[in-house]
């Protein structure tokens, strides 16, 4: 298996004002592709600062973050990181941030749009994925005419359509309802184990920390654990 994100002891400190925050405090860690990877640990632990960190939205402070065996994080320029989020990662976000003007296919297409791939390969792309996380039947839809967890479908399929190595959620279910939340886990476990696309996501939910077949806890900016089941 392929090593698709590789994290050694990287500390990430944020300055407020005067005092430092130590969000991460030598964090090391090894993720697999095909992994399915469940990040838990109370607010504050770090969670969302080592999703950024591996999305390339931010730095280390001290330590490397390593993607897919060649990229250095913190030695890539403002355009290559955003090269490598374009092409590789897909974002899931807790609050979907879709475009509001743009329909169900419009905005599952948008990131196809900005890698210039042609219209006939976009539409074909875009209907697979559509199809995959069921919503056919409100491809002319804006997000406002639909609910939280059709909304986070829009997302999950928005972030799938470019066939990224990897996706990244940062709690995708905390807005949703349980049978939402249950319905958007499906769909991720779909793709993780029919494209072998690796996921990593982040949860206060015990029913979605349940879905993850490995479990990695943070506690202080720091790993407690990390369990395969
Ligand atoms: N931009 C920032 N500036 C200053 N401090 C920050 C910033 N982002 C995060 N922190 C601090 O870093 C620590 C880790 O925050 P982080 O958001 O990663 O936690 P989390 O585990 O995602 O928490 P939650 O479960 O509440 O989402 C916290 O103490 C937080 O206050
Ligand atoms: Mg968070």
């Amino acid at each position: 298996m392929e090593n698709v994100v590789s994290i050694t002891n990287v500390k990430k400190e944020y300055t407020l004002g005067k005092t430092k925050v130590h969000a991460l405090n030598g964090v090391n860690l090894e993720v697999m592709q095909k992994d399915f990877m469940c990040i838990i640990g109370p607010s504050g632990s770090g969670k969302t600062t080592l999703l950024n960190l591996i999305g390339c939205l931010d730095a280390p402070t001290s330590g490397e973050v390593n993607l897919f065996g060649k990229y250095n994080v913190s030695t890539l320029n403002d355009k290559q990181a955003t090269l490598l989020r374009r092409d590789h990662i897909g974002f899931i976000f807790q609050t979907f941030n879709l475009i509001p003007v743009l329909n169900v296919y419009e905005n599952i297409e948008f990131p196809l749009i900005i890698q210039g791939v042609d219209k006939a390969d976009r539409k074909k792309r875009v209907m697979e994925l559509i199809a995959d996380v069921g919503l056919q039947e409100f491809i002319k839809h804006k997000p406002d005419e639909l609910s939280g967890g059709q909304r986070q479908r829009i997302a999950v399929a928005r972030a799938l359509v470019t066939n990224p190595k990897l996706v990244l959620a940062d709690e995708p279910t905390a807005n949703l309802d349980k049978e939402n939340g249950r319905i958007i886990m499906e769909i991720m476990k779909k793709l993780n184990e029919e494209h072998g696309v690796t996921f990593i996501f982040s949860t206060h939910d015990q029913r979605v920390m349940e879905e993850g077949r490995r479990t990695v806890v943070l506690s202080d900016g720091m790993v407690e654990s990390d369990k395969r089941i």
